[in-house]
């Protein structure tokens, strides 16, 4: 009993817990498995509560519709909890949806819609519930964020600018609630294995039809595929250590992030801008496609084909086809070699980034040796 926190302290009910987007196989269903599983009395709520796995309820949980879109099903399911539960001591914004796309290329009306799930969302189930905190005195607010809203990448601006705004947005929120005894924490996962990606790919299309990035099309799907690879989070893990914040000592904190690539995130994070852009760059493809407009330039100034017909068949417009010819560049698109070059797919770079930024951290330190306690002072830490 003596490690337990303020949190664990405060009530002597069951402490109860909303969490959004609990949808089977993401990190909303994992949260309220591990939260009931440490007794916590858990409404796991979902826009379709048919997808909320039935292995839930089996350990107690309460399933709930909420679709962060909408007010109404919102402050429905939200005066439901407390009429049932009296209060909620934990709140859990996780719904989200990722957007994968140019940032002039995706349509206004999705980008839009990102916005409403992402931020807004958090905003309103935050406005539904954070006042019966504040007038308790007590709770605890979990945004999940994500690394990108940190640091932004190609092919991803929505989705990044969306979180980011997410971790500003609970930056104020927090300094607001905390003289009401509020607590406000972002999680900023890396890379965790869910449906995330899966469901954007159902939804949509990577570009459009016509794109101008098709040449850099094998590189935005690596984008899009980055959070679920071999390296990504076991999603149970990542819960439990979530749900560990809960039970910290000195409360849960600000900021925490966990994942694949958190950490080579984190550390790029404090690249200076250019170097960053320069990875960013080579990682996420868009030094490629660079190189590959200009070769397409240098050809159709050559007379030479940009564009790739099925072999055999003559360029209707005269010129010498693309496989005629000889040294030149080809384009990502008809590469078959691109996945293994991508940076994306290769850990080197991202461990190589890690290195420039650690070199450049104690170089810096080196350079200006009362910046710890500079920064230890501002802090209020000493
Ligand atoms: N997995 C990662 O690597 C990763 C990395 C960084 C951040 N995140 C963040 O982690 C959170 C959870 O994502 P996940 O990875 O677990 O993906 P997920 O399995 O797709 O879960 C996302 C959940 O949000 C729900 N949702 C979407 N739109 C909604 C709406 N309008 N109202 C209510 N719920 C809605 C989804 O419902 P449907 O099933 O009906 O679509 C689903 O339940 C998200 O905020 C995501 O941005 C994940």
């Amino acid at each position: 009993m003596t490690s337990e926190t303020s949190a664990m302290k405060m009530p002597l009910h069951q402490r109860v817990v909303l969490i959004t987007g609990c949808s089977s196989g993401g990190i909303g269903h994992y949260l309220a498995l591990e939260f009931a599983m440490r007794g916590f009395k858990v409404y796991a709520t979902a826009r379709n509560p048919s997808k909320i796995d039935p292995i839930l309820e089996s350990h107690g949980v309460i399933n709930v519709q909420i679709d962060v879109m909408s007010d109404d099903s919102v402050n429905n399911a939200v005066n439901q909890v407390l009429r049932e539960a009296g209060c909620i001591d934990i709140l859990v914004n996780n719904a989200g949806q990722i957007c994968v796309g140019p940032v002039v290329e995706v349509p206004m009306d999705r980008a839009r819609e990102v916005f409403e799930v992402n931020v807004l969302g958090v905003a309103r189930v935050c406005h539904a519930v954070v006042p019966h905190m504040m007038d308790r005195r007590s709770g605890i607010v979990i945004n999940i964020g994500s690394v990108s809203g940190y640091m932004s990448t190609p092919w991803v601006g929505y989705y990044a600018a969306s979180k980011a705004a997410v971790h500003t947005l609970s930056d104020a929120l927090r300094m607001e609630v905390e003289p009401f005894g509020v607590k406000v924490v972002v999680v900023a996962p890396g890379s965790v294995r869910s449906h995330l990606v899966d469901a954007h790919m159902q939804r949509e299309s990577l570009l459009e039809d016509g794109s101008r990035y098709k040449m850099a099309k094998d590189a935005v799907r690596a984008r899009a595929e980055l959070s679920q690879k071999e390296e990504s989070m076991d999603t149970e893990l990542f819960a439990r250590r979530v749900v560990d914040l809960v039970f910290k000592k000195d409360g849960p904190g600000r900021y925490a992030t966990f994942g694949g690539n958190a950490l080579a995130a984190w550390i790029a994070y404090f690249l200076p801008p250019r170097l960053r852009d320069f990875y960013l760059a080579r990682m996420f493809g868009t030094s490629k496609l660079k190189e590959d407009l200009l070769a397409e330039s240098k050809a159709t100034a050559a007379g030479v084909c940009p564009v790739s017909h099925r072999a055999g068949s003559r360029c209707p417009m005269g010129h010498q086809s693309r496989g005629d010819r000889s040294g030149s560049s080809s384009s990502s698109s008809s590469n078959g070699s691109f996945m293994a070059r991508c940076p994306v797919t290769n850990p080197t770079a991202w461990t190589a980034a890690a290195a420039s930024a650690t070199a450049f951290a104690v170089f810096y330190v080196y350079r200006n040796p009362d910046i710890v306690d500079r920064t230890l002072r501002l802090l209020g830490i000493k």
